[in-house]
């Protein structure tokens, strides 16, 4: 999966992106244009993804950083990957997953269903797939290797790791980010249901915002004129791809745990639209 990049060292490879390491103890992250669907990396990729997410994770850091500080700090990036890779600042990064949920879906509602709480914030009864909740929670996970799933835990759980000093700031950061976010988003028709950020320090000690932000990978994005708690929300960009996979047409089975069939061009091609249309939707710039 690693690219052959002049000066550049392969440190790591996720589902999605792959981090070098470049002069002067930088880091570039580089985002391919794979794309993921129910825990599977699908074939073929969707052209341009890389290019659009790197764009929009950009514009999001240029929004926020009134807010808090970010890792970006180049996006002169060698030929191969132009565009949809940024030099970044290496940081310390705090194993903790800090996710933001305004709206209750996926993982949060599974935990809601069972204990009536998520990742130990109680929430009042009757919520829904969907349902928007009273005010915005943190419920953090951690970090699990390559195929395994992420684990909610306890804002407790997560003071006995990083300390509570760590753990108020990621927290207050988190939902600071999120209602930022949530307000910029729902202002051009897009519900940003959660979203997942990752923190590190720098060796004085500042803390600084990472990875990407706010792309569709991160977090839920769904189209506001069709919410509609008590189903599953569309979701604005892999809708088609989720819905082609399930379909006789794909013939394939969910349960069986095989790698699923190819995507058709026409899924690949409305796929791409999809991100095309949530960037200029959410940044108003034309991609
Ligand atoms: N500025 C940074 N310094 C050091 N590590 C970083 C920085 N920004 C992001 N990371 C790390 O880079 C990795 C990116 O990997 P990713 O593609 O998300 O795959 P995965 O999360 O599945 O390992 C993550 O481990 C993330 O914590
Ligand atoms: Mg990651």
């Amino acid at each position: 999966m690693p690219l052959d990049i002049p000066g550049a060292t392969h440190l790591h490879s996720g589902k999605v992106r792959d981090l070098y390491e470049v002069a002067d103890g930088h880091l570039l992250m580089v985002a391919s244009d794979r794309i993921s669907a129910f825990d599977f990396i699908l074939t073929p990729g969707i052209p341009d993804k890389g290019e659009i997410l790197t764009r929009m994770s950009l514009w999001w850091f240029d929004q926020l950083s009134g807010l808090v500080p970010n890792h970006v700090i180049s996006t002169t990036v060698p030929e191969r990957v132009r565009g949809r890779a940024l030099v970044v600042e290496k940081l310390d990064m705090f194993p903790v997953e800090c996710v933001a949920r305004g709206y209750l879906t996926g993982s949060g509602l599974l935990d809601y269903q069972a204990t009536g709480q998520v990742c130990g914030v109680p929430l009042p009864g009757g919520l829904v797939d969907g349902s928007r909740l009273p005010e915005p929670i943190f419920t953090p996970a951690t970090k699990a290797d390559l195929g395994e799933h992420d684990e909610n835990v306890s804002f407790e759980q997560v003071t006995q790791t990083i300390g509570l000093e760590s753990a108020t700031v990621l927290k207050q950061l988190t939902l600071d980010i999120y209602a930022r976010a949530e307000e910029i988003a729902r202002g051009r028709g897009i519900i940003l249901a959660d979203t997942k950020l990752e923190f590190g320090v720098r060796p004085d000690g500042t803390i600084v915002l990472g990875d990407e932000v706010l792309t569709p990978d991160s977090s839920r994005f769904w189209p506001a004129d069709s919410w509609q708690p008590g189903r599953s929300q569309s979701s604005y960009d892999k809708q088609f791809v989720r819905n082609w996979l399930l379909s006789p047409e794909a013939g394939w089975d969910r349960a069986d745990d095989n790698q699923p069939p190819s995507l058709p061009a026409h899924i690949v091609e409305k796929t791409r639209e999809r991100y095309v249309q949530a960037y200029e939707q959410l940044t108003g710039e034309t991609f």
